[in-house]
């Protein structure tokens, strides 16, 4: 088990510099504007607890995958964001224009216990995603405490999220990274049983190692999204112009005698809501799957199909979601997606459920349709982190953290 901040007593934290790497990766728009701050709120339990310890806290994070300075791709704007949603709590927060060197250490020296600086985006400098250890060195002289906040990007080994673990201790996990571990940890390996996962997305080809760790856990697991038609090809049927990986369909095969000799019940789509092509905008009908016309796609799980999953998820006490059922982003073909989201919402609101949702996909349907922390059991605020901690158990970015002592 690795040590986080509830392990730390909070005396300790008075005047130290804590260095936090959180994941304030956040989707802006063509003007630079914030579409979406989840994830910098995520993090606001672990930056006022430490503010309020009068820690003087440091953030670190990355914005995009820029190739060198693009100031398009600067935090400042960010830094103003959680300075208003720090201001009612009367914490102060400034910005490093540099994440190291003497202007960042300039930044540094002038935030006073209980105050907050965030430093530039930490991917302006190449060294970061190399995992360079004199660049990590470089982050590590800047505090005395490491907390690793940032789940979404844990499973990069960056100079960020591991490599200045080598050079600064204690390396502990924040409230939010530690709460990610929790749930997914227990959904995966204790589930309060019957145990259903739903596996969305385009491809199996993506999906593959999780697929298969999830059916060694689960009791049922529904497959929707482009990635049902590999499936159904593989068992014979004719799905049009949908998109199949040929090349996966021995693999489908696999998989599905891996479920029958484990006894998970495996969920197919039995008719899908088609369209002429993947940019339409509306449905060209509703067809079965052993009827599906050669010249259509399948772009959404249809209404039978619907009834089925509500009916099964009905029956589960722990339901695990990752990836679109359809092309949520087009409404015509987002009928799928969210009943699933409101099948979710009702089961978790009734008491009993555990609920949990990953994937950076899901999560943007979960928000299209306004649901937030409350409306299901737990949502990730990892895309591909979320994927591979199923696959893996730990990530770089935790692995690297102290272990809880005695
Ligand atoms: C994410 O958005 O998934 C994380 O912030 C990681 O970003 P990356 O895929 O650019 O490393």
């Amino acid at each position: 088990m690795k040590a986080s901040l509830h392990q730390v007593d909070y005396r300790a934290l008075r005047g130290r510099r804590v260095l936090v790497r959180v994941d304030f990766n956040t989707p802006l728009d063509a003007d630079g504007r914030i579409t979406d701050d989840t994830r910098i709120r995520a993090s606001l339990e672990t930056i006022e607890h430490l503010a309020g310890s009068g820690a003087r806290v440091i953030l670190i994070s990355h914005l995009g995958r820029p190739k060198g300075r693009e100031e398009k791709l600067s935090l400042k704007p960010i830094a103003a964001h959680l300075a208003d949603l720090l201001r009612g709590k009367g914490i102060n927060v400034s910005f490093a224009n540099e994440c190291v060197g003497h202007v960042a250490h300039a930044a540094v020296a002038k935030v006073l216990p209980g105050e907050v600086c965030l430093l530039e985006n930490v991917r302006f400098h190449q060294e970061d995603e190399a995992n360079d250890l004199g660049f990590a060195q470089r982050l590590a002289l800047l505090g005395e405490i490491y907390v690793n906040d940032a789940f979404g990007v844990s499973h990069r080994a960056h100079a960020s999220t591991a490599g200045l673990t080598q050079f600064l201790r204690p390396a502990l996990a924040g409230f939010l990274l530690e709460r990610e571990v929790n749930v997914l940890s227990s959904t995966l390996e204790n589930p309060t049983r019957p145990f259903a996962t739903i596996i969305g997305g385009s491809k199996v080809s993506s999906k593959m190692a999780v697929l298969e760790k999830l059916l060694e856990r689960a009791d049922v697991m529904i497959i929707g999204g482009a990635m049902a038609f590999s499936f159904l090809k593989a068992q014979g049927f004719e799905v049009g112009r949908s998109l199949v990986e040929n090349d996966r369909l021995e693999y489908c095969t696999k998989l599905m005698a891996r479920a029958k000799e484990l006894g998970v019940r495996l969920i197919l789509p039995v008719d899908v809501v088609c369209g002429r092509s993947v940019s339409d905008t509306c449905a060209a009908g509703i067809a079965r799957i052993h009827k599906m016309p050669p010249d259509l796609i399948g772009l959404d799980i249809g209404p039978t199909t619907i009834r089925i999953i509500e009916h099964e998820l009905d029956q589960c006490q722990t339901i695990m979601w990752n990836g679109p059922l359809g092309l949520f982003e087009t409404r015509a073909f987002a009928m799928g997606t969210n009943a699933i989201i409101d099948k979710l919402v009702a089961l978790t609101g009734s008491g009993n459920r555990r609920t949990v949702v990953g994937g950076g996909d899901s999560v943007a349907a979960l928000s299209a349709r306004n649901v937030t922390d409350g409306g299901v059991s737990h949502i990730s605020t990892g895309g591909g982190a979320t994927l591979e901690f199923i696959e893996q158990g730990t990530l770089p970015g935790i692995a690297c953290l102290d272990d809880v002592r005695g």
